[in-house]
């Protein structure tokens, strides 16, 4: 649902002026800076919009907004330049009117924004599409073009537009933009050659230096840095938060969009380049023979840069700058320019350059931006002009005569078409038409545009009249002729009124303006009007080889020379006046007032009187009233119904009749007096805004009744809602919380039972229970009694018994007995002679048989080495069971042996012959049982090493291995190769394997050992054999038990030798070549070391000593 607002609703102060109650400068200011300080910087006076410049951007510009304002009536939002927009397009649009947007204000105030506000906006709502996209861009980038050559800084606006312009949009009638036409008015020239101080020249110039490349500079023999150009003013070259550099770039790229060649682009900058160049050219007195004075160029360098620039011959300016032609009537008068002539000169040009350039710049957008069909087209013009413009001092001058002559021409429309739209309306709406009370400034436009006795009109005649024509001749003029007008004033009138007004000087006069009093000073006006260019300059920038110089100055044409007098500047701003009066007459006007808040581009800051002072001018006060002047306030009838139908029983809350005749009732109702309201064939009008704050207020006050009623109904729901919920909830909680303790309370009562139940049947249990016991006892008793008795009774009975039975049995043992002695008296003689002997023999055999069966099953097992054996179950079996204890041992020794093979026979037949030597005689023995005599423990045969050894015995190796041959001189050990063969032995080289002795076994006698753990051994010689030379060998070896073994064996099966003795003795003597050296083995403790040890004691005693065995 569309919410429907009003533009009553919500108001700060009041939104439109014309509802200002009562109506006085202070409320105004009052409603103005109320307005303000909550940032509304909209207010309207009827449908004109007052903008304050808020000089911060406010967040009131969005797409949304644009959206809000979009297609809404214009009281229905709170104030709003779209608001104006929007209606100024859909009434193009819709209706075929067309429109113009008047902005005006003094500078900074706003004025530019607020156009380029609405141009955004129209462009936001038009239709889209490509070539649509593509006009409106152009129209858009026309605005920087323009402000870069057209606007400056001042110090009243960074940014400040120094022309007056005019743009008008074309539309489709689909309300599409088709293109567009600007005009623009009177650029502020001066500024070109100088500049207030804290002021700047056009943007351009800077944003030139700043922004352009290297090599266009070079091109444009010009220098970056500002301070080499004398128009130039170097106070406030750099502008805070103005890019020059950046906006250069801007500007370039706005040309070509908006269509500019590449080469108009040049000749453009050319043209710059040259106003810059103009402005550092000086000139220097020069006398000549006649006495006068002649300027001549101080320094040509520049001059002919900007010749080369523009294509001119240096020595036709340098000319120029010297001589002025006059000529009349086909006379030609030349005479020469002294300096002072000279610097006019030259700055006269550079000014007409520079505002020609500008024109130019317009026509050329306007030749791209213009509408490309010639089809009828709707047309929204938007005018951005200086307002009003008063200089306190008086330093008002031609400029601000002819902007508040513009001024003065506006709000003269202003009043006609206001007027005309009201009486349209009255006419429309069938309402009697009553004369309006209002100034009519038509009197001053005509003191200023008379054409007889109009101030311009005899500004020109001034200037155009031979003689001496100076400022004061032009106001004396005007003292004769204007005297007796009532809004001139001046103190050498002849009014007498002002001879002693000394606000009043003798050089200025005063217009009454409708804006308020302005005082001029005449100074300069006849110059100002005159914008004199010597034909001479003309005519040199003609002859310029450069296109656009050319086009700029046609009048240099010398083909073309015309003798009249260009049209003065006074002349040709009424003409252009006259043509955008004539053009705003046919459209629709909108306005929007421009106001500055403060001179101090402050946000948030209100100076009253600067405020007061714009009103003034802009003559705001002079708009309400005439708004005022008939009815102040109207509405169409259902509006106004919806609005105030609640005042009124009978409207309230609906009526079904037409709206208007809902609205009289309302009104009749309400007792409002017939002279304050008329009723239009479809709005109700109000004459003044009391009543329709009178409803206002009445409204607000039934509103909030209303608001009362409908909060106290609401209340009164929510809160009978609300109890009921809770009534209801509490029943519920209730009704759990009764169920809960009564369940409780049976679960007491239920517990109470059953503890009061246990109590009592533990009771009656206990009781019964005692009984119970009572009676067992008394059972018991009587068991107890009757057992006792009956015990009594058995035992007694026993007794008896027992006594009856020994006597019984004492007379039949008697009689056994006794028969028995019968019997074997009778039987003796048989018995004694067999049955003794056979009961015998049977029990031996018997007991015999158990024996052996029993031994059978109780076999030890065929180990021989198993020690067990049954025992013996009687005594007299000891012979038998020891007999057949061995015969079984035997037995199974010999199934034993019967499993060796004839090698393992061998080994064990020699250990069996070790043990008859040695066991129980040596103490090495025990160690040796266990070791098997491997015999060749060098592996002689398989061994290369041992080769050649191995072929010097010829018999099989029975034993090899390596023992110590025992030095007698120190009894040290040598390590020998002890080969032993069924012959002989042989002791070799244990190194190269060399044969050292070999005895033949024969010669050896017998052996010597010790009785202890030592491996010492003597082999004793025949003496007298060849082997006895040398004498005995002791030896010592580890493996001395098997080589004695072997030693002996082989004596053993010798048939042809005696057996080997073996000694076994602790002290023997050995034969070492004649000597006979005793051999003592003693006992030594482990402490010592564990090895056996040699030495000999003297020559006669080698001392042995074998450490004993832990
Ligand atoms: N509606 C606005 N919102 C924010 N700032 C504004 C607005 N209107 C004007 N200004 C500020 O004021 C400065 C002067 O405005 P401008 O339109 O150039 O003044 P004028 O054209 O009247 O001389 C702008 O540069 C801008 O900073
Ligand atoms: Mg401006």
């Amino acid at each position: 649902m569309e919410v429907k607002t009003s533009l009553l609703d919500n108001m700060i102060g009041v939104g439109d002026m014309v509802l200002l109650e009562p109506l006085s400068e202070d409320s105004f200011l009052d409603n103005l800076k109320k307005r303000f300080d909550h940032s509304e910087i909209y207010t309207y006076i009827g449908s004109v919009v007052i903008s304050m410049n808020p000089y911060r951007s406010l967040p009131i510009y969005t797409p949304e907004k644009v959206e809000e304002y979009r297609n809404r009536n214009f009281y229905e939002l709170s104030p709003h330049i779209y608001a104006l927009a929007d209606e100024a397009y859909r009434s193009l649009r819709d209706q075929d009117k067309d429109q113009c947007i008047l902005i005006t204000g003094e500078s900074g105030a706003g004025k530019t924004e607020a156009s380029k506000l609405v141009m955004s906006y129209v462009a936001a709502v038009c239709g889209k599409g490509h070539e649509v996209n593509k006009v409106k861009e152009q129209l858009l980038q026309s605005n920087p073009v323009l402000e870069a050559f057209g606007n400056a800084k001042t110090v009243r606006n960074d940014n400040s537009s120094r022309f007056g312009k005019y743009m008008d949009i074309e539309f489709d009638f689909k309300g599409d933009p088709l293109g567009g036409v600007i005009s623009n008015y009177l650029l502020e020239k001066s500024r070109v050659v100088k500049q207030p101080r804290g002021e700047r020249n056009f943007h351009v110039f800077y944003q030139l230096l700043s922004g352009a490349s290297d090599d266009t500079l070079r091109k444009l023999k010009l220098d970056r840095d500002f301070s080499k150009y004398n128009y130039l003013s170097l106070d406030s070259a750099a502008v805070n938060g103005l890019d020059d550099a950046a906006n250069f770039r801007t500007v370039r790229n706005a040309m070509q969009i908006v269509g500019f060649m590449e080469d108009e682009v040049q000749s453009v900058l050319e043209l710059v380049a040259a106003v810059l160049k103009l402005g550092n050219i000086e000139f220097k007195p020069e006398s000549r023979c006649n006495g006068t004075d002649e300027s001549r160029v101080k320094d040509k360098n520049d001059l002919k840069e900007m010749c080369e620039l523009l294509g001119i011959e240096q020595s036709v300016l340098e000319r120029a700058f010297s001589y002025r032609t006059v000529e009349a009537k086909m006379e030609k008068v030349s005479t020469t320019l002294n300096v002072a002539q000279a610097y006019y000169a030259r700055d006269a040009l550079a000014k007409n350059l520079y505002s020609r350039l500008f024109s130019w710049l317009v026509t050329r957008i306007n030749e791209s931006i213009q509408a490309q069909t010639k089809a009828r087209h709707k047309v929204m013009g938007v005018l951005d002009i200086y307002g009003f413009e008063i200089f306190e001092n008086g330093d008002n001058s031609f400029e601000q005569f002819i902007i508040n002559y513009c001024n003065e021409k506006l709000q003269q429309i202003f009043i006609e078409l206001t007027l005309r739209e009201e009486q349209e309306e009255y006419v429309r709406e069938g309402i009697e038409w009553t004369n309006i009370e209002y100034f009519n400034n038509a009197i001053i436009c005509d003191l200023i545009e008379n054409n007889q006795n109009g101030i311009l009109a005899m500004l020109d005649e001034e200037c155009l009249r031979p003689g001496t024509v100076t400022d004061e001749t032009f106001l004396d003029k005007l003292n004769t002729i204007c005297a007796d007008h009532q809004h001139f004033e001046s103190r050498l009138n002849k009014n007498s009124k002002f001879l002693n007004d000394h606000s009043l000087p003798h050089n200025c006069f005063r217009i009454q303006h409708y804006a308020g009093k302005v005082l001029y000073r005449v100074e300069g006006f006849v110059d100002k009007n005159n914008d004199l260019l010597y034909r001479d300059l003309s005519q040199a920038m003609y002859k310029a080889n450069h296109s656009l110089i050319k086009q700029l100055f046609p009048e240099g044409n010398p083909a073309k020379v015309n003798l009249k007098r260009p049209p003065t500047a006074g002349f040709q701003f009424r003409a252009s006046v006259g043509t955008l009066m004539r053009n705003l007459q046919t459209k629709n006007p909108n306005y929007i007032r421009c106001i500055k808040p403060n001179d101090k581009k402050a946000s948030h800051i209100f100076t009253d009187s600067l405020v007061c002072h714009q009103v003034r001018y802009l003559g705001l006060m002079e708009n309400v009233r005439v708004r005022r002047a008939g009815y102040a306030f109207r509405q169409p009838y259902e509006p106004c119904l919806e609005r105030y139908k609640m005042l009124c029983k009978r409207t309230w809350p609906h009526w079904k009749g037409p709206a208007r005749e809902g609205v009289e009732v309302l009104m009749a109702d309400l007792q409002i007096p017939a002279e304050e309201i008329a009723y239009g064939r479809s709005k109700i009008f109000i004459r003044n805004p009391r009543t329709l704050f009178f409803l206002e207020e009445k409204r607000k006050q039934c509103l909030q009744d209303l608001a009362t009623l409908i909060q106290k109904i609401y209340r009164g729901w929510k809160c009978r809602t609300h109890f009921l919920l809770m009534k209801k909830s509490q029943i519920v909680v209730a009704a759990w919380y009764r169920r809960y303790a009564q369940q409780k309370k049976y679960r007491n009562i239920k517990s109470a039972t059953t503890v009061v139940q246990s109590y009592t049947r533990g009771w009656q249990a206990r009781k019964l229970l005692r009984e119970l016991k009572y009676q067992k006892r008394c059972e018991e008793a009587v068991t107890t009694i009757a057992a006792f008795w009956h015990g009594t009774q058995a035992r007694r009975e026993l007794r008896r018994l027992k006594e009856e039975a020994r006597r019984k049995h004492a007379v039949a043992l008697i009689w056994a007995y006794w028969q028995g002695l019968k019997v074997r008296r009778e039987y003796r003689k048989f018995f004694r002679a067999n049955a003794g002997k056979k009961i015998y023999d049977f029990t031996i055999q018997r007991i015999i048989q158990k024996y052996f069966l029993g031994l059978k099953s109780n076999m030890p097992s065929m180990s021989p080495i198993d020690k067990k054996w049954p025992a013996r179950p009687y005594g007299f079996l000891d012979g038998v069971h020891t007999e057949l204890r061995k015969i079984f041992h035997h037995w199974r020794c010999k199934k034993y042996r019967d499993q060796f093979t004839e090698e393992k026979k061998a080994v064990y037949e020699e250990k069996l012959e070790a043990s008859e030597i040695f066991k129980g005689k040596k103490a090495l023995y025990p160690s040796s049982v266990s070791q098997p005599f491997k015999g060749d423990y060098l592996e002689i045969s398989k061994n290369p090493k041992y080769q050649k050894l191995n072929s010097a015995v010829d018999e099989k190796v029975l034993l090899a291995d390596v023992v110590n041959k025992i030095n007698r001189a120190n009894g040290k050990g040598t390590p020998r190769i002890f080969l032993l063969t069924k012959k002989n032995f042989v002791l070799a080289d244990q190194k190269t394997g060399q044969v050292k002795a070999s005895i033949p076994l024969p010669d050896v006698t017998s052996v010597s050992v010790s009785t202890q753990k030592d491996g010492f051994f003597a082999l004793k010689l025949k003496e007298g054999s060849a082997s006895a030379v040398k004498g005995d060998f002791l030896l010592s070896s580890e493996h001395l038990i098997e080589i004695i073994t072997k030693l002996h064996r082989i004596g053993a099966t010798a048939a042809d030798r005696e057996k080997l003795k073996v000694d076994i003795s602790d002290e023997f003597l050995v034969q070492f070549k004649q000597d006979k050296v005793c051999v003592k083995f003693i006992q030594s403790s482990p402490k010592n070391g564990n090895s056996v040890s040699c030495k000999r004691k003297n020559n006669r005693l080698l001392e042995v000593s074998v450490p004993t065995s832990p």
